[in-house]
């Protein structure tokens, strides 16, 4: 099973509009017209109409989170069409700061990522586990109920149009990078908790590695056989380091 890899740049909190002129800009003339993996942006919510100037054919867009509800009296929300009316094709979901900062729950993001697909944006359902987690031994148990509360409201198949980040908290902004065996572990275990819903399904749904990607251990990430990619933070905001993980994943594909 082969699927294509993607590297995408989640901006988080950062940018201007002249930082999403030079970046995308670069970013664009840095990548070759013939690649065979794709490439997504994903800046703050007020620069996606300029992005969608930009971006031309080569590179994706979304937004970092999305609103659960449709429209109506909820300030300060941003929607799922308003979001494909900018253009944006994908949308982040459940990233761990969302979680952590803004209390978002499973279930709200499950709803998200419901709401994200309703109007044909592709969610990329972000999971994760803290360090405390990771060492009293329950990695495998938050993984899994981050995920199934996802499955339990939308089904397996909504995963036919979807993407996993399984960015581990510990390996966030902090340069510690999940070694490539601790990643495959991990990814290799979310397919399985596909897999138990749907054999067919699971095989094809890319799971891309987040937390502290660089140029240098992108490619060994990148060829571990459940990692289909990344999810950038900090080597995302200038197009030198976020191209050279582009070359990575270049060479494998
Ligand atoms: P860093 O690449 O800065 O560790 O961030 C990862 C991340 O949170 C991407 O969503």
């Amino acid at each position: 099973m082969t699927r294509k890899l993607l590297v995408a740049g989640n901006w988080k909190l950062n940018g201007s509009i002249a930082m999403t002129n030079d970046l995308i800009s670069a970013i664009a003339n840095g990548l070759s017209n013939s690649k065979n993996f794709d490439v997504a942006v994903f800046p703050p919510f007020v620069y996606l109409s300029q992005a969608s100037k930009l971006v031309g054919d080569k590179i994706l867009f979304g937004a970092q989170t999305v609103s659960e509800y449709e429209k109506g009296a909820y300030t300060g929300e941003i929607s799922a069409v308003m979001l494909k009316e900018m253009g944006c094709q994908m949308v982040l979901v459940g990233h761990s700061e969302r979680r952590e900062y803004f209390k978002e729950s499973n279930q709200d993001i499950a709803n998200k990522f419901k709401a994200a697909q309703a109007q044909g944006l592709k969610p990329i359902l972000c999971c994760g586990e803290t360090l405390e987690q990771r060492n009293s031994g329950v990695t495998e148990q938050v993984v899994a109920e981050q995920i199934n509360v996802v499955i339990d409201l939308v089904g397996i198949d909504a995963f036919k149009n979807a993407v996993i980040a399984y960015e581990p908290i510990w390996a966030i902004g902090t340069g510690v990078t999940a070694s490539s065996e601790q990643a495959q572990e991990v990814h290799a275990f979310i397919r399985s908790l596909l897999s138990l819903k749907s054999d067919t399904i699971a095989p094809l749904v890319p799971i891309l590695y987040g937390g502290s990607v660089k140029g240098s251990n992108a490619q060994e990430l990148f060829s571990m056989q459940d990692i289909d990619g990344g999810l950038i933070g900090g080597a995302s905001l200038t197009a030198h380091d976020f191209l050279a993980i582009c070359q990575q994943a270049d060479k494998l594909s």
